[in-house]
């Protein structure tokens, strides 16, 4: 079906491989197909899902004469990473208000930050979470006054405009999904802010792909996600009114958070560690590596049952691997 996309600057590598994974098959598919959409290799610095999403906001900004993206996320942020990136490629710039005191320390995403020319400030948790509103609009007064334009970039690039991303990934299934077989599929995605959820969502309805989403919450709860990936959807159908009546609805994956955003038991590690030995493929304790858990362990509880194929959408987050590399038990390093 052919769609009247907004523009979108090329940035991402894309399409992604779409792999079946044959030995995390034998080991837990329990009679399912287990299959990888590699969007970890949508780029090196630019890599993972919010690179999709990208796309189509640097566009929106430089067609609307913006020069400057203002985001927010965690010290950790993989948004953030990537948004200062693209920002750098692009030559606008770019200004990070980052949750939680600076650690000093710069690594992972943090020190890629500095490295693409960001301006970082980090607001202590309770004052981020408050004043967030506030602190954007702070900023782009500021940017205003020295006769620039700021366009507030919402967290994860979860928006109307960044739904488009995952719009465009179903279009890539599509094809992949033809190729490889799959006639019915569940696909199954972390969701931390909710854009990529909503993408799929309306991209499943949009391109007609024989899909069910479902997003494993890594933050929140369930309530939280169903709402929030609404108001995307939502926004998607007030910015772009000429689009197809979306009533496709969120399903959502509780249960997988364990202790709190960013915090992963001991099992997802040994899980991430697993998984890279036997098909070579890199987790993340914040993301990835939470919502396989969750894949495998709805797979043995029955509820993907009837269909075959389970299409893990790699989000990426390498980055955030390095920072938590003390969550890895090995055995003693000769
Ligand atoms: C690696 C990774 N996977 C998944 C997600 C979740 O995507 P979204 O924010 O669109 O829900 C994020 C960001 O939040 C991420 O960085």
């Amino acid at each position: 079906m052919s769609l009247d996309y907004p523009r979108r600057i090329n940035l991402a590598q894309t399409p992604t491989p779409l792999h079946c994974l044959q030995r995390a098959t034998d080991r837990w598919g329990r009679g399912h197909r287990l299959w990888v959409k590699r969007d970890d290799l949508t780029g090196c610095t630019l890599s993972g899902n919010k690179v999709r999403k990208l796309e189509f906001i640097c566009a929106h900004a430089i067609d609307n004469g913006y020069d400057t993206l203002i985001t927010c996320g965690g010290l950790q942020s993989n948004h953030c990473r990537a948004t200062a990136f693209a920002g750098a490629q692009l030559g606008l710039s770019v200004h990070l208000l980052l949750r939680g005191e600076h650690p000093g320390q710069l690594e992972g995403n943090l020190l890629l930050d500095y490295l693409a020319g960001a301006t970082v400030s980090c607001y202590p948790r309770q004052q981020y979470a408050q004043e967030q509103a506030r602190l954007f609009e702070q900023w782009q007064a500021h940017y205003d006054q020295l006769g620039r334009k700021a366009l507030a970039v919402p967290t994860g690039g979860s928006d109307g405009i960044g739904a488009w991303g995952y719009i465009a990934a179903c279009e890539e299934m599509h094809t992949q999904f033809e190729a490889a077989g799959i006639a019915q599929a569940h696909i199954v995605t972390a969701t931390g802010s909710g854009g990529t959820q909503a993408g799929l969502t309306a991209g499943v309805q949009l391109h007609q792909l024989p899909a069910t989403v479902w997003g494993v919450n890594v933050c929140d709860d369930e309530q939280y996600f169903l709402d929030k990936v609404a108001a995307d959807i939502g926004d998607l159908r007030r910015r772009y009114p000429a689009l197809a009546p979306l009533t496709a609805r969120p399903n959502v994956i509780d249960g997988y958070v364990g202790k709190g955003y960013a915090v992963a038991d001991p099992a997802v590690f040994d899980l991430i560690a697993e998984l890279a030995r036997i098909e070579g493929l890199v987790l993340d304790p914040v993301y990835t590596g939470k919502a396989f858990a969750g894949l495998l362990s709805e797979i043995e509880s029955g509820r993907f049952d009837g269909v075959e194929d389970i299409v893990f959408i790699h989000t990426g987050g390498l980055f955030g691997v390095f920072p938590q590399h003390r969550g890895f038990s090995f055995p003693a390093i000769q």
